[in-house]
């Protein structure tokens, strides 16, 4: 199976098929998500919380995304690993540059994600003219969750949805290869997807994004707590871990993942 690269996933928009993504943060998952046809394995600093056992994703360090990151490409052929950059490792641009160096040079990442709008637009354009493709997370930002006063779907008002709509842009301007939206209300997802020529991934945004993904525990059904309303899961019914990620691929691919009642 080749590679997936950022011109796959553009051609994949193009030609409206629908991306899957999950988080993955060992070996064994990167394998059978990988073999079970997931194009994108996201590395996500979620792993503070439900491997660390953490209340944010505040408390992950570099580190623990670099091991982590080893440990997920370590059997991975060919979906595209994408690696969280972790709170207070990218707040100015040469920052982000080195720690996004660490997160490819030693973790073997693909591609970094970051958190923010257009306070992060410089970081996006310095990071791109580096050859480091980007994703941008807008929308509900976990690393946020305290100045935003918890977790809350975003964009809601009119002048929010501009400004989000107005920060897609100007990311994908200044060279995001990805657009991720999180708790966005899916009409405004729609018309963020269809501005952009980059893929958007949503979680909780809806069904009209590019891709979907979702915390591997949540769609596992293992997280302890309340469950959120954007996540399904989906070994309730299949009965087997390949299976429940084959029923998620295809629940994506075919447009049925997510339905109404996942998107606000
Ligand atoms: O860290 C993570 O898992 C994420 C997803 C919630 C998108 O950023």
């Amino acid at each position: 199976m080749s590679r997936i690269t950022t011109s796959t996933l553009r051609k994949m928009k193009q030609a409206g098929e629908k991306i899957t993504c999950l988080t993955a943060y060992d070996s064994s998952f990167s394998q059978i998500l990988e073999e079970e046809g997931v194009e994108i394995l996201l590395v996500g600093d979620s792993l503070g919380m439900v491997m660390q056992g953490q209340d944010s994703t505040l408390p992950v360090k570099l580190a623990d995304m670099i091991y982590h990151t080893q440990m997920v490409r370590s059997v991975n052929k060919s979906a595209l690993v994408m690696t969280d950059l972790p709170f207070m490792t990218y707040a100015t641009p040469m920052q982000a540059l080195a720690s996004s160096g660490r997160l490819m040079k030693e973790g073997g990442a693909h591609m970094v994600k970051l958190e923010g709008g257009a306070n992060m637009v410089e970081t996006v354009g310095h990071l791109a003219e580096q050859g480091i493709p980007v994703c941008a997370h807008l929308g509900l930002l976990p690393q946020s969750v305290n100045k935003l006063g918890g977790y809350k779907v975003q964009g809601r008002t009119e002048k929010e949805a501009q400004k989000m709509l107005a920060d897609a842009v100007a990311m994908e301007a200044a060279g995001a290869d990805i657009i991720l939206l999180e708790c966005v209300p899916s009409i405004l997802a729609a018309e963020i997807t269809a501005a952009l020529d980059v893929p958007v991934i949503g979680i909780g945004a809806g069904p009209q994004c590019d891709a979907q993904v979702l915390v591997l525990y949540d769609m596992l059904g293992i997280t302890s707590g309340k469950r959120p309303r954007f996540t399904k899961d989906f070994l309730e019914a299949s009965g087997d871990i390949r299976g429940a990620v084959r029923a998620y691929v295809q629940a994506v691919k075919n447009g049925s993942f997510p339905a109404d009642e996942h998107s606000f």
